[in-house]
């Protein structure tokens, strides 16, 4: 099997790709390395299963050629992180739907119908914090000229992009909504608050808690991300759907601070932050995220392996490892 991933030097994609050359498909990276790592690529490298091709999927000459040999493709490219989005907003809007865009239509020419997986977010439920998220639920875009929002807008306009080449061309398409992402190779440099926790627990620093800490995540280890993914492809002959992938522990940001320190056995002192401070703007914050996984459950067989204490004890560890 030939599997095509793009974005696959970042976190997530990085996992798809051991995934994938474990089970001895041939694997395809497009990367930019623009948050992606060339270590992430660099571990295959000589690999005869793996190829990697330091490009941008905005300006990528080979796309069409790249697309047309893929069996599988997962787009897992876009500019994210709280840090790049308030940054550069207008490069969120353009990468990730300009990108999403050219490579849809590359697949749509090949005239080949490979499964794709689409790389959307949680945030297209918007403000709602009412409990569980269900894949029926009605989309939102927040009110507000509020640069912040671009992100969620984009991964709507990316979803509205697979329905409609899913429906003109027949192309199987997963939408996959994640909540948020944990585990080995994360960074926290763009706003990813577990990694940072767990950098702060070891080094003795204090934790900074962003806001009052009542916010509330629910928490999925990246390598069981990736066993949902690879399930919900296999099913790609359903057509077009969208499937909520993540975990539903729900904690909230001051409880994971205090496990980050309890399983560190640190003794970090935690700090608040407010948003203006943390983000160097105003910032709305996302109250509650909790996924609904009925239907994800129905759909594969995979049950969860990693509980938040183990990958937190996984990634203290890590930095232990790296920092020692
Ligand atoms: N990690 C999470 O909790 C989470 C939550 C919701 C959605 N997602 C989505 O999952 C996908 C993967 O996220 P991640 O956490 O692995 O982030 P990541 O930043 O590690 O991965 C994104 C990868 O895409 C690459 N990239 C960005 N723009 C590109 C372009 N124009 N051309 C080629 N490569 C480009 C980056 O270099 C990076 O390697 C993203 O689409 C993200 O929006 C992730």
């Amino acid at each position: 099997m030939h599997i095509l991933v793009t974005g696959g030097a970042g976190f997530i994609g990085s996992h798809v790709v051991d995934l994938h050359l474990a089970k001895g498909h041939k694997v395809h990276v497009v990367d930019d390395l623009s948050t992606g790592t060339i270590q992430n690529a660099e571990r295959y490298f000589g690999n005869p299963l793996y190829k990697f091709d330091h490009a941008d999927l905005l300006t990528f000459d080979r796309i069409r050629e790249v697309a047309a040999w893929a069996d599988r493709v997962y787009h897992l490219a876009a500019v994210v992180g709280v840090f790049r989005v308030l940054q550069d907003p207008t490069a969120v809007l353009a990468s990730n739907i300009a990108a999403c865009e050219r490579l849809l239509r590359a697949v749509a020419a090949s005239n080949w119908k490979p499964d794709v997986v689409l790389a959307s977010s949680s945030e297209v439920y918007g403000h709602r914090d009412d409990g569980n998220l269900r894949e029926t639920d009605d989309l939102i875009i927040t009110a507000g000229l509020n640069p912040r929002w671009s992100y969620p807008i984009s991964k709507i306009a990316d979803e509205a992009l697979g329905v409609a080449f899913a429906h003109k061309h027949g192309i199987p398409i997963t939408l996959i909504r994640f909540f948020n992402t944990i585990g080995p190779r994360q960074r926290g440099k763009y706003g990813m608050v577990v990694p940072r926790f767990v950098k702060q627990a070891v080094a003795g620093e204090p934790l900074t808690v962003f806001g009052d800490g009542l916010q509330t995540r629910s928490f999925c280890d990246v390598r069981d991300t990736v066993q949902f993914l690879d399930q919900l492809a296999n099913r790609s002959n359903d057509g077009i759907k969208a499937v909520n992938v993540g975990n539903d522990r729900e904690i909230s940001i001051l409880d994971l601070a205090k496990l980050v320190i309890e399983r560190a056995g640190s003794q970090s002192e935690i700090r608040f932050l407010d948003y203006q401070s943390a983000y160097g703007e105003p910032y709305e914050d996302i109250r509650r995220r909790h996924p609904s996984l009925d239907l994800l459950h129905s759909l594969t067989a995979h049950g969860h392996r990693y509980t938040l204490e183990d990958t937190i004890d996984h990634l203290i560890a890590e930095v232990r490892t790296q920092t020692g």
